[in-house]
């Protein structure tokens, strides 16, 4: 996946040399995804690749199930945006503000990562925290030159992924950004979403402040934007996907496939490519969208007021899978 052998073989030992104390990490260097962490604590695994610190996998043991959809056709030659999974989008959400040309969701997703720090907290001899500490490796790129990022995995009894962004320069700089979290549900048709309460900007009409659904269930494609009317970074929104019976059976029980639990964002946007879209996508079965949905912790250019990074400021957007 990394064409230069011998950057490879450095960057595999400077790996290799920060996790030679951790229990919980090892490499994982597969044709088929490319370098990557393996991450297994007393309470989970995660697999995260080293192209765009892409979380690919993460089971959490108290069921054992697989929480994120990774596309069997996903394309891994290190130079693809990875389709599934969590990518990192960044610095700049969807399309440049400016700039049509600029790659959609930034070119954080695009890039290979440094490996900076491996902490464990353990409990009886078992790992029970595993935090994973990576950077990408330019953050200097399409005329951003002042703004740095690491990402940070935290493994234990749910994942926790948070971007942490710094504004390095004297001049206020402008962010939008999203985990753009793929989650595998059985039939996206009869689920219910539950939290994403806002109004919301919907993508495909070009309409704005459309009232969420008292029911959020999916029937076709969907691609909207649910802002908040004020960006309170620290406020913690649990979103929640639940399983029920499709529209014309409401008389099922309900229960919870997934909760996640989001913060440092002002919109949740919700995901889902449905049939023709799919079908128009070279890393998508056909059938992929029946099994997935994208809640994405973003901040985004729709809410009312945009995320701006001072000089020296610190922003943390962080998205927790239970
Ligand atoms: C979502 C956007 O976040 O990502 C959609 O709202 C977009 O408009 C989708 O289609 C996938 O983007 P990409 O660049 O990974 O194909």
């Amino acid at each position: 996946m990394q064409s230069n052998p011998k950057h490879q073989a450095d960057m595999l030992n400077e790996i290799e040399s920060i996790i030679s104390e951790a229990s919980s990490v090892i490499v994982q260097h597969t044709q088929e995804q490319g370098l990557c962490l393996a991450i297994e604590n007393q309470y989970g695994s995660a697999v995260i690749s080293m192209f765009g610190g892409h979380i690919l996998s993460y089971v959490n043991k108290s069921d054992n199930k697989e929480r994120l959809w990774l596309s069997k056709l996903a394309i891994f030659d290190g130079k693809t945006p990875i389709r599934g999974g969590i990518p990192i989008c960044w610095p700049w959400f969807g399309s440049h503000a400016t700039q049509d040309d600029y790659p959609s969701h930034g070119y954080a997703r695009t890039q290979m990562y440094a490996l900076v720090q491996v902490e464990e907290t353990s409990d009886s001899n078992k790992v029970i925290n595993t935090k994973v500490t990576l950077r990408p490796f330019n953050t200097k790129q399409y005329g951003y030159s002042n703004i740095d990022m690491k990402l940070v995995v935290t493994l234990s009894d749910t994942l926790t992924v948070d971007i942490i962004t710094i504004n390095k320069g004297e001049e206020t700089v402008a962010l939008t950004q999203a985990l753009h979290a793929y989650f595998l549900v059985d039939n996206i048709s009869q689920i219910i979403l539950k939290g994403a309460n806002t109004l919301y900007d919907d993508k495909l009409t070009s309409t704005t402040n459309n009232d969420a659904p008292n029911e959020y269930r999916f029937t076709q494609e969907v691609d909207r934007i649910h802002a908040f009317q004020h960006a309170h970074y620290s406020r913690k929104q649990t979103i929640k996907i639940i399983k029920s019976g499709g529209s014309d059976s409401p008389v099922q029980p309900h229960s919870t496939m997934q909760r996640i639990e989001q913060s440092g964002h002002d919109s949740t946007v919700v995901w889902n490519p449905w049939k023709d879209k799919s079908k128009s996508m070279n890393d998508m079965e056909n059938n992929g969208y029946r099994t997935m949905l994208c809640i994405e912790a973003a901040n985004t250019a729709n809410a009312e007021h945009p995320l701006l990074l001072v000089a020296n400021q610190i922003h943390k957007l962080s998205q927790k899978i239970f």
